[in-house]
C-alpha cells in the first residue's frame, strides 16, 4: 500500500516545527558528524591555498581535530595579518573550528569601526548573524544596539565574538571552539586596540579571562585581559549578554550600571603619567 503525502500538509508542518524552535531533525541511528567534519577538514586542507604555510591540523583530541594545532596555526595565521581586512579573510578561509562543518553558512567576523575605543565580545553568531555574516544583529543585537546607544557608545564599538561560526541550535561555545578562534580575538584587539573590552555573557567573560566564576559574579567587575604573550593588556567588564536580558528583563538594571561603568571609565580624563 503506498501512502500519499500531501505536500502542503508537509509543509505546513515543518513550518509549525520552525515555529516553535525545532531546527533539527534526529534519525534513529547517531551520525558522528565530528568524524564526518573532521574528514572533510582534512579533504579541504590539502589542495586549499594557504595564506602563510604551516601544517594542517592533525588529527586528534577534539572531534578529529588537534585542538594545540588548529590554534598554533590560527595564531601563525593571525599574526601575518596587519589590518581587520586581512583578519576576516584569514577568519573566513581557516578551516581549524570543528564549528565551520557543523552547519554554519559562513564566517561571522565583526561590525563597528576599526579604531573604536570599545571592543565588545559576544559569545558566539546566532541564526541571524549566521543568515547575515554580522555579529549581533538579531534581537539581542538590536538590544545590544539600543543599550550601547542610550549610554553614547554606539559609534564607538567593535563587536565581535569569541568563535565565528554559529554554534548549531545556538548552544553554548565549547572551550576547545574557542581556544582555537582565540588568536583571530587576539590579533583583533591588537589591531583595534579598544581602550576598554566589554565581555557579555558568561561564556565570553570566562574565556577571555580564563575565570571560572559564573557571570553573576564576574560582572560589574574590572579585570585585566592579556594577550597570550603578555605583551598587551586592556581592562575589561564582564556584563549580562542581551538574550539573557530579553528573557530576564529585570536583571536590565544591572547591565545598564555595568554599561555607565564603562562609559564613566571611557570619558574619564587619563592620568598623565
Ligand atoms: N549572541 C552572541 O553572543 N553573539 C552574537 O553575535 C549574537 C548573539
Amino acid at each position: 500500500m503506498s501512502l500519499a503525502v500531501d505536500p502542503r500538509a508537509v509543509e505546513s508542518l515543518l513550518a509549525f516545527w520552525a515555529d516553535a524552535g525545532v531546527e533539527a531533525c534526529y534519525a534513529d541511528e547517531p551520525i558522528d558528524r565530528l568524524a564526518e567534519g573532521a574528514a572533510l577538514l582534512r579533504a579541504r586542507s590539502q589542495p586549499q591555498p594557504v595564506v602563510v604555510a604551516a601544517p594542517p591540523p592533525r588529527p586528534g583530541a577534539f572531534g578529529g581535530i588537534d585542538i594545540g594545532a588548529a590554534a598554533a596555526h590560527a595564531r601563525e595565521l593571525a599574526a601575518a595579518c596587519n589590518d581587520l581586512e586581512s583578519l576576516a579573510a584569514a577568519i573566513a578561509a581557516f578551516d581549524g573550528c570543528p564549528l565551520k562543518t557543523q552547519g554554519a553558512k559562513q564566517a561571522v567576523f565583526s561590525r563597528g569601526p576599526g579604531d573604536a575605543p570599545v571592543m565588545v565580545v559576544g559569545e558566539g553568531p546566532g541564526a541571524e548573524e549566521d543568515a547575515r555574516g554580522e555579529p549581533f544583529v538579531g534581537r539581542a543585537g538590536q538590544l545590544l544596539d539600543r543599550m550601547l546607544k542610550a549610554a553614547g557608545l554606539q559609534e564607538r564599538a567593535f563587536i565581535t565574538n569569541t568563535v565565528f561560526w554559529r554554534p548549531p541550535g545556538n548552544r553554548t561555545p565549547t572551550p576547545q571552539e574557542q581556544a582555537v578562534c582565540a588568536p583571530f580575538v587576539e590579533r583583533a584587539i591588537a589591531l583595534v586596540k579598544p581602550r576598554l573590552i566589554l565581555l557579555v555573557g558568561g561564556a565570553s567573560a570566562k574565556s577571555m579571562l580564563k575565570r571560572e566564576e559564573g557571570i553573576l559574579s564576574l560582572r560589574g567587575r574590572w579585570f585585566e585581559w592579556r594577550s597570550e604573550d603578555g605583551a598587551i593588556e586592556v581592562p575589561a567588564l564582564p556584563s549580562l549578554h542581551p538574550a539573557f536580558l530579553l528573557r530576564q528583563p529585570a536583571a536590565k538594571k544591572k547591565a545598564w550600571q555595568d554599561l555607565l561603568m564603562l562609559a564613566e571609565r571611557l570619558d574619564r580624563p587619563e592620568r598623565p603619567h
